[in-house]
This record gives C-alpha cells, sequence and structure tokens, in this order.
C-alpha cells in the first residue's frame, strides 16, 4: 500500500484509479456526512474522500469534523461530481486527533471569512487556512530560487554572525545582545555600563545587516552571498518594516555598479520567473484575492493591472534608471507636490526620499520599477563609494510598484584613505573596524553588493499588502507574540 502526498496524489490523477492508497491531512471540511474535503499543506487543493457511512462505526463518524486530522485508506476512483478528477473511497478511517466543534468555531479554523488582523492573532493556527498556505508556499520557492539563482552562477553561501559589535548601517536601530543581569549592572568609575564585564567582553548586538563580513569573504571568495536574518529596532509600525526580516546579499569582487545594477535586475527576474513557473495554482488563489480586494479600494489607489499582469509587467520591461538628481527634477515638477499632495513636499537636493515619492516614480510616472543611483552621500552609509563631485555616492536602490524601495545597494568605497575620511565624518571607530579596513589594505579592489529583503519580495509577488501577512510569526513594535 502507497502512502501519498495530496499533492502527487492529485499529479498522478487518475493513474491511480483502481489503486489501493494512504493519504493523510486535515479536514477542510466535511459535507452530508459524506463527503470530505482532505488537504496536508503541500497544495491549496484537497482531495475528496468519499465515506460511505453504512461501512463505518457512527462514534467514528461524529468525530470527523472540520480541522481533525486524519489517516485514511482508500481507493482511488474517478469522481463522479465536477470539480475534481478523482476522488478516494475510504476502506479505513483513523482519527489521529479530534477538532471539537464548539472550540473550532472560536478560531480561524472555522470555515469562514476572517481578517486579516484575526489570521495574524492566531498565526500558529494560520498556516491551515488556504491564503496562508498559499504564501508560504510561495515564499518557499523563491527562497529556493534565490539559491538556484546563486549557485548557478558560481557564488558562494556564506554565513555571516548574528551576533556583532558593529552597526553596519550606521543608522544605530540595533537589538543589544547582554547577558547583564539588568537589574544589576556593573559600572565603571565613570558611572558607566562596564562592558568589558560583558559575555563578549565589548558591546554586541544582533546584525543589522551582514554585508561587510560578506565584503571580507567576497575579498578572497570573489562571488559571495549571505542569506539570514536581520533586526532593525527601527520604530516604523509600517506596512513594509518588521523588527525581524530575512535579507539576501549578494557582495562581488571586481565588479562596478552598472554591473551590480545588471545583477539584480537579472536576479530579481529570475526568482519571480520561478516562482510563477512553480506556484501556478498558488499564485492563481493570491491573484483572485487580489483582484477582489482591489474592488474595495477607492478608485484612485487601485491597481489596473491584475496579479499575474503586473508580475510579468516587470519581467518584461526593463528596468528605468536614474540619478537621484534627475529624480528629484521628476519630483519637484510633478503634479502632487506643485499641488501640495506629498505628506513630505520636495524642497531641496539632499533630502531623502519617501516611500509616497518612489512610489509616485515607479506607479505614476515611468510606470516600471526603477533603480535610482548617485544619492547624496550625507543620506547613504559610510561605505558606498564617493563620487568625483564630492556630494554624491554610488548608491543603488530598486523601487517596485505597491512597495517602494525593494532593493539597496552600492558600490563600496575601496581606497582605503576615502574610506578612513568617511568613517571619520560618521564618527565610526576605526579601531572597532580594522577588521573591515585591512580588506583595503591588502589587495583592495573595486566590488559591489546590493541587499533584498525577503519580505518585501514575497509582498510583491503575492500581492499582500501588509509585511505581517508574508512571514511566519512577525516581530514588529510591541509585537512579539509566538
Ligand atoms: O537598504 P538597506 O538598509 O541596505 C542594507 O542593509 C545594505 N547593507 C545592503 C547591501 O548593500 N548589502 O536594506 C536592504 C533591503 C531594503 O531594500 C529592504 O528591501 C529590506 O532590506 N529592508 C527591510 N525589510 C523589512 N523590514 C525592514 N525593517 C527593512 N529594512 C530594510
Ligand atoms: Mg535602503
Amino acid at each position: 500500500m502507497q502512502s501519498y502526498g495530496i499533492k502527487s496524489l492529485l499529479e498522478k490523477g487518475k493513474d491511480l484509479v483502481l489503486q489501493e492508497v494512504v493519504v493523510c491531512g486535515w479536514v477542510k471540511s466535511f459535507r452530508s456526512n459524506r463527503f470530505i474535503a482532505l488537504n496536508d499543506g503541500s497544495t491549496i487543493h484537497n482531495i475528496q474522500i468519499v465515506v460511505n457511512f453504512e461501512d463505518f462505526d457512527e462514534n467514528l463518524i461524529k468525530q470527523i469534523s472540520t480541522a481533525a486530522s486524519l489517516r485514511v485508506k482508500g481507493e482511488v476512483v474517478e469522481s463522479q461530481g465536477a470539480g475534481q478528477e478523482i476522488e478516494i473511497i475510504a476502506k479505513e478511517i483513523k482519527v489521529l486527533g479530534v477538532a471539537p466543534s464548539e472550540q473550532v468555531q472560536e478560531t480561524i479554523l472555522q470555515p469562514k471569512q476572517h481578517s486579516l488582523e484575526t489570521l495574524r492573532e492566531q498565526a500558529h493556527l494560520r498556516f491551515r487556512t488556504n491564503l496562508f498556505g498559499a504564501i508560504m508556499r510561495v515564499r518557499n520557492s523563491l527562497m529556493f530560487a534565490v539559491h538556484k539563482y546563486f549557485n548557478e552562477n558560481g557564488f558562494v553561501y556564506v554565513n555571516t554572525p548574528i551576533i556583532t559589535g558593529s552597526d553596519a548601517e550606521g543608522a544605530g536601530e540595533m537589538f543589544h545582545v547582554t547577558n547583564f543581569n539588568l537589574e544589576n549592572l556593573p559600572r565603571t568609575t565613570d558611572g558607566k555600563v562596564d562592558y568589558a564585564q560583558d559575555f563578549f567582553g565589548k558591546a554586541t548586538n544582533l546584525t543589522v545587516s551582514g554585508q561587510l563580513e560578506g565584503e571580507a569573504a567576497a575579498m578572497g571568495l570573489g562571488k559571495v552571498y549571505t542569506f539570514g536574518p536581520t533586526f532593525r529596532a527601527e520604530n516604523s509600525n509600517t506596512t513594509r518594516h518588521l523588527a525581524e526580516f530575512w535579507m539576501i546579499e549578494p557582495e562581488i569582487a571586481f565588479m562596478h555598479l552598472d554591473q551590480c545594477m545588471d545583477l539584480s535586475e537579472d536576479f530579481l527576474k529570475y526568482v519571480i520567473t520561478y516562482a510563477m513557473e512553480n506556484c501556478k495554482d498558488d499564485l492563481a488563489f493570491l491573484a483572485d484575492r487580489y483582484t477582489k480586494e482591489q474592488q474595495t479600494k477607492p478608485a484612485a489607489e487601485r491597481s489596473d493591472l491584475g496579479l499575474m499582469e503586473r508580475l510579468d509587467y516587470v519581467l518584461n520591461n526593463k528596468f528605468v534608471r536614474l540619478s537621484y538628481t534627475e529624480a528629484l527634477e521628476i519630483l519637484k515638477e510633478s503634479k502632487p507636490n506643485k499641488k501640495g499632495k506629498f505628506k513630505y513636499p520636495i524642497d531641496g537636493w539632499g533630502t531623502d526620499l519617501q516611500s509616497e515619492h518612489e512610489r509616485y516614480l515607479v506607479e505614476k510616472h515611468f510606470k516600471t520599477p526603477v533603480i535610482l543611483f548617485d544619492y547624496p552621500q550625507e543620506i547613504k552609509a559610510f561605505y558606498m563609494r564617493l563620487n568625483d563631485d564630492q556630494k554624491t555616492v554610488r548608491a543603488m536602490d530598486v523601487l517596485f510598484p505597491g512597495i517602494g524601495e525593494i532593493i539597496g545597494g552600492s558600490e563600496r568605497e575601496d581606497r582605503l584613505d576615502v574610506l578612513d575620511q568617511r568613517m571619520a565624518q560618521f564618527g565610526i571607530d576605526s579601531n572597532e573596524l580594522g577588521w573591515y579596513r585591512d580588506t583595503r589594505r591588502f589587495g583592495t579592489v573595486p566590488h559591489s553588493g546590493f541587499g533584498l529583503g525577503l519580505e518585501r519580495l514575497v509582498l510583491f509577488v503575492t500581492g499582500m499588502g501588509n509585511i505581517r501577512d508574508v512571514i511566519p510569526f512577525p516581530r514588529t513594535p510591541g509585537s512579539a507574540e509566538f
């Protein structure tokens, strides 16, 4: 007797007719005491189990209810009903775990429409829903595609530390790591916390980026990437920010920014294509949800493209590339700016762009993904290569419709003297980053890299609107449940 996952069972379809099989799963619904829709998470589709209740004990039938788990042995037959090719006539049913109906009713397992907020509150149960199942399978597919892409292109996957002493981005948005007794902190004679007595003999934090260590690796391995969790204690309660998210950071020796832009575009198109080819059913379901959701929005916010058209659109168009300075001119002259519609009006050169500006460029002006480059040096990190104008750095941001910034990257400052100048300017202790300086002291080379926030990519591909809905257990300000 062969056991099957529901996905492979449905794929084999009619080839299995008249065979005895075993399947396990959770009950999605049990109609007329006769038809069980069973799902095991391998696919969005269910297998229908037909129960001839004369063949079974009444008490067993009573235990079969929504959310209960079952092991079913039975015979595959062609389905009489519409909607499925095959079904299973149950011969033996074992209830592995009951799910009392009155208790199920208090949860999101009850089969009816639940709000995304309610699903979030029961994040431990939402893996069982069609929606979250689809999102998680798409997420998985994207992660796999990331590894596949880099592997096929000669990159080495390196693991950078999660606990670190450095603040790569220099934004000071770090979670401290300590094993001090916080009620009784050791102090130096001048009253400061004495980190020399802490576990690592110095102050440490959770990493905000693996880039600096990634650069060190690229200075020997050539082409590397990291893919790990990153942590930011930034107090932004938005639909695009998490305190814990997963970042993919390639770093490439001998690469200049233009080639790095090519890489980012090729890479994004590859992983999106992979998910589209390998998650057809899940994306069809998500596209349907997306369309319905768009209809509830005011006309001005509605996307005129469906989810799949939106993905195709990104794949089939070359990303527009323009400098920060050019973008600023467009924004300055834009209707929303002139009419005072931006929350942050565009004034002088040098201010950082807000998400509303990024989205205007992508969604209204160019109507295609945009790569902005050469940002003012004051608003970007210390490690970015200073341009000859002494005003801008070789930074790039890839901006996507509905998302805004999906990738941030740069060519790195490879000249030791300029790096030292930049570190001094940003108040970075060069003793702390002596190891980083070493990469410029011994055989420095031009190099570039970027960071992609996995969850922002999953948001884009699934058409979801809130980043909390594309990671299993979101961590946001004021919330670390589960
Ligand atoms: O632009 P960021 O801060 O760049 C870096 O960290 C560089 N060290 C990357 C590099 O060059 N190796 O972050 C990169 C990307 C952003 O574009 C965004 O997609 C994502 O990480 N990101 C976040 N995603 C979710 N929640 C947050 N709080 C995020 N902050 C950044
Ligand atoms: Mg950025």
